[in-house]
């Protein structure tokens, strides 16, 4: 089957593969992609069909039988009438059952616990919170810029969010959880993990999901060694449990659960989203950087072709100018550090983003 990408999802573990040289240069990068069927041999799969699979970093790419699926992330038909289909490598893909496999099965959250997010506007964080709230929780974010920060409370609706990049994160942090933190989900490590040792209630949950602060980092050491090092004493002198979090150990178990919760809570708008899109696939290595720095703002992902859905909706609604122009328009001038500096202004990101009420 013979498919054209649309979207491709820029995660953090793809620098992983790089650094580790699983991936070696001249090699097409491996991505999570939405894409549409041009020509297909396979019976599941019609020409114009939408589907989850891994083009990886091109305009094309061959799905089925002959052609090596990555380790757990098998091809499957989209539904355009669920949820916009770039939702697949998103709140409703691979990102969303990360964030409910850590927050929602690993630390089962009780109504009234205190759960600490990092990364908390990123593609994972944001679910995370939101869906601790549906568990009764109270949620603390961490985030980098005062944006991320108030996208966080007033959007997401979490608790409070405190940044770290203030020097007085331990103490924010602290006023922000006044009962302790009963659930952490660990996306970055760091002096974020420092401020949280110490605030860990007896019996309180780790979700042990990436270290993003560690990735750049050019020690050879493990860095989730290093992070248990760490924590160790912390942890059996409160008893904390560690899940440590690979996503695709839940895939087989959780996932069909999972979509059929998450399509609910997208539909009625219990569960928002952010996506943070960077048009044309040029923009890829210029896109995977910023959000390696925290120049992103919600889901990264990389408009790789033209979504018919997306423009059907947008006719439907009689709206002169697509949201994919208005994309193009404030992506036009490149990332440049320092990722503070590149964010665009609230007033053309909520315009790119007006056609959809849950889609922020
Ligand atoms: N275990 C699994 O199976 C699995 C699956 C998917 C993702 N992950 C992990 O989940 C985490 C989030 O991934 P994502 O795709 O949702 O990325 P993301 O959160 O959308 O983007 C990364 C964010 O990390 C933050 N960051 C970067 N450097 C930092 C630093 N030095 N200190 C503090 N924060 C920093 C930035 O946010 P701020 O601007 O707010 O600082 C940036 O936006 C990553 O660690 C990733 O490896 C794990």
């Amino acid at each position: 089957m013979l498919t054209r990408t649309i979207y491709l999802s820029l995660d953090p573990y793809q620098w992983g593969r790089r650094r580790s040289s699983l991936e070696t240069a001249g090699e097409v990068c491996h991505g999570r992609t939405v894409s549409q069927v041009v020509e297909s041999n396979m019976p599941a799969y019609r020409e114009g069909d939408f589907v989850f699979n891994t083009n990886g970093w091109q305009a094309y790419g061959l799905t089925g039988e002959g052609i090596s699926v990555f380790t757990y992330m098998f091809p499957r038909q989209i539904d355009p009438a669920l949820a916009p289909i770039s939702t697949a490598i998103g709140v409703l893909g691979m990102l969303g059952l990360t964030a409910y496999a850590g927050v929602y099965v690993q630390c089962a959250p009780k109504a009234g616990e205190t759960v600490v997010v990092s990364a908390a506007s990123g593609g994972v964080g944001q679910i995370v919170g939101q869906i601790a709230k549906l568990c009764g929780c109270r949620v603390v974010g961490i985030a980098g810029i005062p944006n991320k920060c108030a996208f966080v409370t007033a959007v997401l609706d979490f608790d409070a969010c405190v940044s770290h990049k203030s020097p007085d994160l331990p103490e924010a942090l602290a006023a922000a959880c006044p009962d302790g933190i009963d659930a952490y989900f660990e996306n970055v490590g760091g002096k974020v993990f420092e401020a949280v040792l110490p605030l860990l209630n007896p019996r309180s949950r780790i979700s042990l999901c990436g270290l993003v602060s560690q990735y750049g980092n050019p020690s050879s050491d493990d860095p989730h060694e290093a992070w248990r090092n760490q924590g160790q004493s912390t942890f059996q002198r409160q008893n904390v449990e560690v899940h440590q979090l690979v996503v695709g150990n839940f895939v087989a178990t959780h996932q069909d659960a999972f979509l059929a919760d998450m399509a609910d809570w997208v539909r009625d708008g219990r569960i928002k989203y952010k996506e943070d899109l960077w048009p044309g696939l040029r923009q890829a290595p210029t896109a995977f950087r910023a959000m390696l720095e925290g120049g992103n703002f919600g889901k990264t992902l990389v408009g790789v072709g033209e979504d018919p859905t997306l423009n059907e909706s947008l006719r439907a609604g009689g709206q002169a100018i697509t949201c994919w122009e208005r994309c193009l328009e404030w992506r036009r001038s490149d990332y440049s550090a320092p990722a503070q500096h590149m964010l665009p202004s609230a007033t053309k990101r909520r315009d790119c983003v007006s056609h959809e009420s849950n889609r922020c």
